[in-house]
């Protein structure tokens, strides 16, 4: 089992990568912020308490989580195991993590940092486009779709994120970078972190990414 988690700020580009590396590892990508965002559009229980600390840029509570996520991962299609994109974002969810995999005998193997500085997180998510159909990501400047608003892959609408907006921004960066040194912290602390420095251009962290995971070499056989 391959568990592997993608650390990093808000917009440092986890989802971009988890893209790629779940074409190469041949494991989903798990983002809890997509399973949030399916649930607001499903209008489920989960969806309507985790809007409310979506919408004001917080982390939405461990329990519902936590919850959330270990029922995504008892998932046959888990069962090799995942790329985590956005989880753990609390130490108690990396606890978390952690126990319920040694409960199965296995346990996260690469905890990887995507270390980009805040002043360029904010340019990130505020050129951010999102297609409806599927969520591929685009930047208006550092990846353009071939056609404004309109997504390279499928020829979906491209669209904002409600929580994309300056003022969300700026409080999911006051709200979340703490805590995000805590799951840094854990995972250092177990000698599982690898920070990979995500300034440089898409193609230049995911090889930084693959290098890390070993896969690199592999690759170019
Ligand atoms: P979530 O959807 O996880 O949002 P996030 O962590 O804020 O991360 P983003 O999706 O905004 O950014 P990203 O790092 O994936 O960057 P991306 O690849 O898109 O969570 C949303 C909300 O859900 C949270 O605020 C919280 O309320 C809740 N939530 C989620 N998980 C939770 C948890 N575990 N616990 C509690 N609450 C939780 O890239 C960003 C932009 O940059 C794109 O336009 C991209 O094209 C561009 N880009 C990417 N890489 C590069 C590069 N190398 N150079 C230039 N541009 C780049």
């Amino acid at each position: 089992m391959t568990v592997v988690v993608l650390l990093g700020a808000p917009g440092a580009g986890k989802g971009t990568q988890a893209e790629i590396l779940r074409k190469r590892l041949n494991i989903p990508h798990v983002a809890t912020g997509d399973l949030f965002r399916a649930a607001v559009g499903e209008g489920s229980a989960i969806g309507l308490e985790a809007r409310r600390y979506m919408e004001h840029g917080q982390l939405v509570p461990d329990e519902i989580t936590i919850r959330m996520v270990l029922e995504r991962l008892s998932r046959p299609d888990a069962a090799g195991g995942a790329i985590l994109d956005g989880f753990p974002r609390t130490a108690a969810q990396a606890r978390a993590l952690d126990e319920a995999l040694a409960g199965q005998g296995a346990r996260v193997e690469h905890a990887l940092l995507i270390d980009v500085p805040t002043e360029d997180l904010v340019a990130r998510l505020s050129g951010r486009w999102i297609c409806r159909a599927s969520g591929h990501v685009y930047h208006a400047i550092a990846n353009p779709p071939a056609v404004p608003g309109v997504c390279d892959l499928d020829g979906s609408e491209l669209h904002q994120r409600d929580d994309d907006r300056a003022e969300t921004i700026r409080a999911r960066m006051e709200g979340q970078l703490g805590a995000l040194a805590d799951v840094v912290e854990h995972y250092r602390a177990q000698g599982l972190l690898r920070s990979v420095d995500g300034c440089y251009s898409i193609s230049v962290v995911a090889e930084a990414l693959l290098v890390q995971l070993g896969q690199a070499a592999e690759r170019e056989a």
